[in-house]
């Protein structure tokens, strides 16, 4: 009997469905935000869909509901194929899967009526980051339980990403979540002036370290060698790297307060610390490339291997402007400037959707009993549409960055200032409509994925009838 009928596949499914449905509504906010940053009137004078609202309904879209559900379905299917046992408990990833939309749909009401913590990437009010908590400790359980109950004795590289993930992301909650209810939707952080900000970017940046980096590295380490059916290149870099890397990870926050109230000892560690982590993170990017040795003729005729691979490179590359814009005198020009969205977006679209996608395409048909996905030709296509659309958004924000940086440092003979600052806003109008095209382009390839991933879930009735074996499977 298939071995994967022991498996909750169901779970899998839910969350993965999830992951592309939430991803076409946090691109669309997305793209709804950068079309108002070109055409301020687009928020038609409506209180919820004004910029300040949108932007962290974007943020969160994208991070928590696209990014996270993503993670929550890869993470489900790895633990369970490399422990060769079913999840620890049916029941509470259930609960997992329900409480995680509930906070979702919340953030997406309380967010756009203004209801916030003000804190970046934890805006969602103390209700919600209860909740948050209770659905990530359910998690946890499921998780490390299936890991316990393991029939294989070694636990393989990606679950370590995947567990590093879930407790940093456990501490990094219940720390920078710590605040004073002062009634049902507004309450005060436990900590005040610069500790706050401290606390907040230690936060932050470890968001960045270990959702956007150790969880998807964890996809890496899975499904690149599966896709391309070669062993890992590296199992002993594999190791060395995740140790350097959460322990590095964790002293960089201080790099987002350069030049503030912040000791300047702490923004020099910050400052080293990120150009330290220069080496596991290409450690984990130069193993993932290397595992395709052999297989690169496979980049001609497989787009999902396209996918993983260039998210691959966006990753060295974000990894590698990171420490850059980490050095005090780079920061003093790139901060405040669209360089630093530039970075994000060559970091979140690149790397973070590029391998969720390239996973997703692997996982959607072996779910439904298929050996592919309906359309390949569609992938390729998702594949172009995307690349060309990140290589409009970074392009133009980094031309529109540096400019920025240096227009308003700028300074005249007799030490007034060359520009004003709306000159620079000026200057930057072109480079917004540019972003918003790539931003289209992109959000376009997700809607081509989602019809993709209809078609392939559909289908599943049509392959099971054609393959008797399946149809045994499936009854
Ligand atoms: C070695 C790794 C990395 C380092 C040292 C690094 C460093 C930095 C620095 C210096 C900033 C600008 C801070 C500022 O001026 O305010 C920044 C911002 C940011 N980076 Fe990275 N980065 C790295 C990798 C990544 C990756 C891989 C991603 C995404 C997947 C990412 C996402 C972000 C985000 C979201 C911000 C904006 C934070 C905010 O101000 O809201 N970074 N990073
Ligand atoms: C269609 C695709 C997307 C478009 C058009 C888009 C557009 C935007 C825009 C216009 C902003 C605000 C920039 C500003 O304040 O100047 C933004 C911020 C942000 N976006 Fe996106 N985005 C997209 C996809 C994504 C994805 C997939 C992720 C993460 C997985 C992401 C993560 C972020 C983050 C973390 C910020 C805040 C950056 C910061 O504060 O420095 N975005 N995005």
């Amino acid at each position: 009997m298939d071995i994967a009928l022991n498996y909750n596949y169901k779970i899998v499914k839910q969350f993965a469905i999830a992951t592309v449905v939430w991803g076409v509504i946090g691109m669309l906010v997305g793209v709804i935000i950068a079309a108002q940053l070109a055409w301020p009137a687009l928020n038609f004078d409506i209180p919820w869909l004004t910029y300040g609202r949108l932007r962290p309904l974007h943020t969160n879209a994208v991070i928590f509901a696209f990014g996270v559900s993503g993670l929550f379905a890869t993470s489900y299917y790895v633990v369970q194929r490399t422990c060769q046992v079913r999840l620890f408990s049916d029941k509470l990833a259930t609960f997992t899967f329900w409480g995680w939309q509930t906070v979702l749909v919340s953030a997406a009401i309380t967010l756009p009526l203004g209801i916030t913590r003000g804190k970046e990437y934890a805006e969602l009010e103390w209700p919600i980051t209860l909740l948050i908590a209770v659905v990530w400790i359910a998690y946890a359980v499921v998780f490390f339980g299936t890991l316990i109950k393991r029939k294989v004795a070694h636990i393989y590289v990606a679950n370590w990403f995947f567990g590093a993930y879930i407790i940093a992301v456990t501490l990094l909650h219940v720390v920078n979540g710590a605040s004073m209810p002062a009634s049902m939707w507004k309450s005060y952080s436990a900590y005040s002036g610069v500790q706050d900000a401290m606390i907040q970017w230690w936060y932050g940046h470890n968001a960045v370290g270990f959702i956007l980096t150790a969880g998807y590295l964890g996809m890496v380490y899975y499904f690149i060698p599966k896709q391309a059916e070669r062993p890992v290149y590296s199992y002993r870099l594999s190791i060395v790297h995740f140790w350097a890397l959460i322990f590095t990870y964790m002293w960089a926050g201080p790099h987002h307060l350069h030049y503030t109230a912040l000791p300047d000892w702490t923004q020099s560690i910050g400052m080293v610390f990120s150009l330290i982590l220069l080496a596991p993170s290409w450690g984990g990017m130069i193993n993932g490339m290397m595992t395709l040795s052999g297989a690169w003729h496979k980049l001609r005729t497989d787009p999902i291997l396209k996918f993983m691979i260039v998210s691959l490179s966006f990753y060295g590359m974000a990894t590698f402007e990171g420490p850059m814009m980490a050095i005090k005198t780079v920061n003093a020009l790139s901060h405040y400037t669209d360089w630093g969205i530039a970075h994000v977006h060559g970091g979140t679209l690149g790397w973070v959707g590029f391998i969720t996608m390239g996973s997703l395409y692997y996982l959607l048909p072996r779910l439904s009993g298929q050996n592919r996905m309906y359309s390949t030709r569609l992938i390729d296509l998702h594949f172009w549409v995307a690349t060309i659309g990140i290589v409009l958004y970074i392009a133009a924000m980094w031309i529109a960055g540096v400019m920025q940086g240096l227009m308003w440092r700028a300074v005249n003979p007799d030490g007034t200032l060359t520009y004003t600052f709306v000159e620079g806003v000026k200057a930057t109008y072109p480079y917004y409509v540019v972003r918003f095209c790539g931003g289209l382009l992109y959000l376009s390839g997700m809607l081509v994925m989602a019809f993709n991933t209809f078609m392939t879930l559909r289908n599943r009735q049509t392959a099971a009838a054609r393959i008797p074996a399946l149809a045994v499977a499936h009854a």
